[in-house]
């Protein structure tokens, strides 16, 4: 009996383990799935505001740039729509190399969602720094801080 429970709950373990391996290779594949346009803030690197990344770059798939205004910016008070994606490109310096991929998606419908984002952080070779099953716990107190835009920082920029 005592067999069949741990069994069983290696199985479902190992059933998360997997699970948890496909969020983040969805996630991971969206980096490359195009079109992107930069934000026009951060058309070259960029130094960040000081928060958890130095210097940056950031871009928005084809469904976030929809909710994007004239001058490239999200509304105050409006939000981006499920299946938005933003990637910011973390490097080493200003003209140095690409060190990071920090990435957020909207999709308020996923048990990984932590307030409706996806959040992950990878190395360009797509190793996982910061798994999606976190759901943005570490991420979120940090992007809710006062002038966020739908959780999103990089507005307050320029
Ligand atoms: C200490 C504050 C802080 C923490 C923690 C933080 N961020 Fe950010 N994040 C920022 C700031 C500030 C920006 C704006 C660009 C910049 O200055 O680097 C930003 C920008 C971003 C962007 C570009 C879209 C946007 O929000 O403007 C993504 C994607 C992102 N962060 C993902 C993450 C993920 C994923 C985590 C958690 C693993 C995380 N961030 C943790 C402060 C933070």
């Amino acid at each position: 009996m005592l067999l069949v429970a741990m069994v069983f709950l290696l199985a479902s373990c190992k059933k998360e383990e997997e699970k948890e391996k496909k969020a983040n290779t969805d996630l991971y594949c969206e980096i490359n799935a195009g079109p992107y346009a930069y934000y026009s803030g951060t058309p070259v690197i960029t130094e960040g505001l000081g928060g958890a990344h130095g210097f940056m770059k950031v871009r928005f798939n084809s469904v976030a740039q929809t909710a994007l205004d004239s001058s490239g910016k999200l509304p105050t008070g409006s939000a981006f729509p499920n299946g938005s994606v933003i990637v910011k490109e973390v490097y080493n310096s200003l003209g140095g190399g690409l060190q990071l991929y920090a990435v957020m998606k909207k999709e308020n419908w996923n048990e990984y969602a932590g307030s409706s984002w996806l959040w992950g952080e990878y190395r360009p070779g797509g190793e996982v720094v910061f798994s999606v099953a976190k759901k943005g716990n570490g991420c979120i107190s940090c992007h809710s801080s006062p002038d966020h835009r739908d959780l999103t920082k990089v507005f307050d920029l320029h």
